[in-house]
Parts: structure tokens; C-alpha cells; sequence
């Protein structure tokens, strides 16, 4: 992040939390269950499926996760009765990662239950650094008993070229993206081109070894990176798919679907909105310039 972009991004914690909300409408699909099962309808009918995302993250007492199974097993349910095209997304910590590790595996468990039960299938959502280790190991214990479970990698993390070579061999379910999290350098790449770089070899890896890649991404580049690799592999559209969030970028995720890939968009919903939108806003500060524009206007 340049340092205009650092220094926009620090003025975020003073915008007020009704002009971010405003501004999110388009990233979040609502507060409630309805809204995300509204979202995920219009998606089906314009041709691309989702994957759902309760917001929760960063538990104060363990019980919360308790809170956070309960919905998940709701979405669920919603999912299989109204009979719509739409998967899970987890974040561990919002099932107690942090707080008791047991207690997390044990709710993963009841969750990739439900889900296999109702025909649907999780994938766990990576969160920075200080998780990678837990996740990858804890998606590899459910993956023994849920072969359907998905993790994702992050291609600006340096330690991601061992845990792909990995995760190949094993045929594994990724959604790979480049990473959201403000990571240290000795950790995550910080130029732009390496990691679009790093992306297209781990896809590569991925790919070539037969695993189903759900690729994250609305960087053009990177996009047609993944059709050249998909046309020189002659891969089954079945084999992959295309994954971008909600209110990003819906002229490329139309060429995509046009095109025939499957492109799932992920939809977020939940009480907890305001954390999920600063962590986007943070990410993409020429948004912030929108934000602030728009509370001057207001
Ligand atoms: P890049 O950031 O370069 O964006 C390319 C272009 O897309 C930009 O120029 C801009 O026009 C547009 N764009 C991107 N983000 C935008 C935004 N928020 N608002 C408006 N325009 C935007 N990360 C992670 O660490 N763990 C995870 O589990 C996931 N999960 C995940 C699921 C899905 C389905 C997606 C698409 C992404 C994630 N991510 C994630 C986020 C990911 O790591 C990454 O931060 C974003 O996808 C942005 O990176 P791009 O590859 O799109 O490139």
C-alpha cells in the first residue's frame, strides 16, 4: 500500500459508522438471513452461485461460537429448503480458533455434518498469519471424515509454495486469492507483480495436480492468467471455477459467466458488518476516497 493509501486508510476509524454502513450496501447483503437469502436468489437467476459467509470473527467469550454454529446451521437449512445454489464459508476464529481449539473442531465437525447431510459443502475462509498453521491442520482432520471441505491459500503469503505442493497431492478443494490481511514483509510478499506471479504458479500447481480451484480474484490479469493455464490443461469446466465477492466488479464476473465458468460470489451477511467493511475499505483505499467524498456530500 503506497503511503498516500496508508495515510487515507488512517482516516477511516473517523468516518462515521452510518456513512460506512451506507456506503457497504453494495459489499454485505444485510443484517439478516432474509437478506442473504434474497442475494443469493437474484445471483442464481443471473447464472452464478454463491457461497455464504456469516460475519462474526474475533469471539470476546468462547460461547459466542455456540451463537455462530447455531446460524450456521439456520443457513443451512435455508439453503437446502428453498432449494438454492449457494455453499458455506466459515472463518475458524468465529468458531472459537483462538479461544479453545477443541471447541472449534468439535463445531466444524457439527458444521461440515449439517452441510454434508443437506448435500452442500464448507470451505474455510483464511485469516492472517497467526491462524495459517491451525487452519491448514484442522481442515486437514475434517477433510478425514468430510472429503467435500475446502481451505483457502493466500498467494502473498512466502510459506504458500510448500503448503501447495502439499495441498496438490492430496487433490485438496482451495479457493485461492491473493490475501487480505496487512501481513510483515518477512511473511507476505509486498509487490504486487510477485504476488500476481505467485498466484499463477500456485494455480498452476494446483491445477495441474488435480485439485478443484476456486479462483478468487477480480484482477484481470490474473483472470486471464487462469483461462490460458485452463485452455493449455484442456480442464472440464467441472474441474474449477471463478470466485469474486459481492459488488465487485459485476461486469467481469457477467463476461465469466457468459463465457460458460461457473463463478460463485461470495456473500457475506450478519449483525457484525462493520468490522468486515473496514477490513475491505482498508484493503482498497481508493474506495476510502469514495467514502469520504461521500460524507462530505451528506
Ligand atoms: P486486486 O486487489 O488487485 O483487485 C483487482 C481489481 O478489483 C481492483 O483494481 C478493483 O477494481 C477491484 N476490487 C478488488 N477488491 C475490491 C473491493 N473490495 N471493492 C471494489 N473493487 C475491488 N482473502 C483472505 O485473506 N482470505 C480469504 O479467505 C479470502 N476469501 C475470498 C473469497 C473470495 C470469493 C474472493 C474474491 C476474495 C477473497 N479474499 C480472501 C480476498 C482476496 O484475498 C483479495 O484481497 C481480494 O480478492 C482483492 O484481490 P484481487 O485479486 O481481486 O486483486
Amino acid at each position: 500500500m503506497s503511503l498516500v493509501n496508508r495515510l487515507i486508510a488512517s482516516t477511516l476509524p473517523f468516518v462515521p459508522r452510518a456513512v460506512i454502513g451506507r456506503f457497504s450496501e453494495r459489499y454485505i447483503a444485510g443484517p439478516s438471513l432474509d437478506d442473504a437469502m434474497r442475494v443469493v436468489k437474484e445471483l442464481n437467476q443471473t447464472g452464478a452461485v454463491a457461497t455464504v459467509d456469516v460475519l462474526g470473527e474475533h469471539l470476546t467469550r468462547i460461547e459466542e461460537a455456540d451463537q455462530a454454529l447455531r446460524s450456521y446451521e439456520e443457513l443451512i437449512a435455508r439453503i437446502a429448503r428453498e432449494r438454492v445454489d449457494a455453499t458455506i464459508s466459515v472463518k475458524l476464529t468465529a468458531l472459537g480458533l483462538q479461544k479453545d481449539p477443541a471447541v472449534c473442531f468439535d463445531h466444524m465437525r457439527k458444521l461440515c455434518a449439517a452441510a454434508r447431510d443437506a448435500g452442500n459443502l464448507v470451505t474455510i475462509d483464511m485469516e492472517d498469519s497467526s491462524c495459517t498453521t491451525a487452519t491448514l491442520d484442522l481442515y486437514r482432520k475434517l477433510r478425514r471424515e468430510f472429503p467435500g471441505v475446502g481451505t483457502v491459500i493466500q498467494a502473498y503469503l512466502r510459506r504458500s509454495k510448500a503448503d501447495v505442493v502439499t495441498l496438490a497431492a492430496e487433490k485438496a478443494h482451495i479457493r485461492l486469492c491473493k490475501g487480505i490481511y496487512i501481513e510483515p514483509r518477512p511473511i507476505a510478499y509486498r509487490d504486487p507483480d510477485i504476488v500476481r506471479a505467485n498466484f499463477t504458479d500456485l494455480l498452476a500447481t494446483l491445477l495441474r495436480g488435480g485439485s478443484y480451484v476456486g479462483i478468487a480474484t477480480h484482477d484481470e490479469i490474473l483472470v486471464w492468467h487462469a483461462l490460458r493455464l485452463i485452455d493449455e490443461l484442456e480442464l472440464d469446466r467441472s474441474a474449477y471455477e471463478f470466485q469474486m465477492l459481492l459488488g465487485v466488479d459485476e461486469e467481469l464476473r457477467r463476461i465469466l459467466i457468459n463465457a460458460g465458468h461457473r463463478l460463485r460470489v461470495y456473500v457475506p451477511y450478519g449483525a457484525h458488518w462493520y468490522a468486515y467493511s473496514m477490513r475491505r475499505l482498508k484493503e482498497n483505499p481508493n474506495i476510502v476516497g469514495h467514502v469520504l467524498k461521500h460524507m462530505f456530500r451528506n
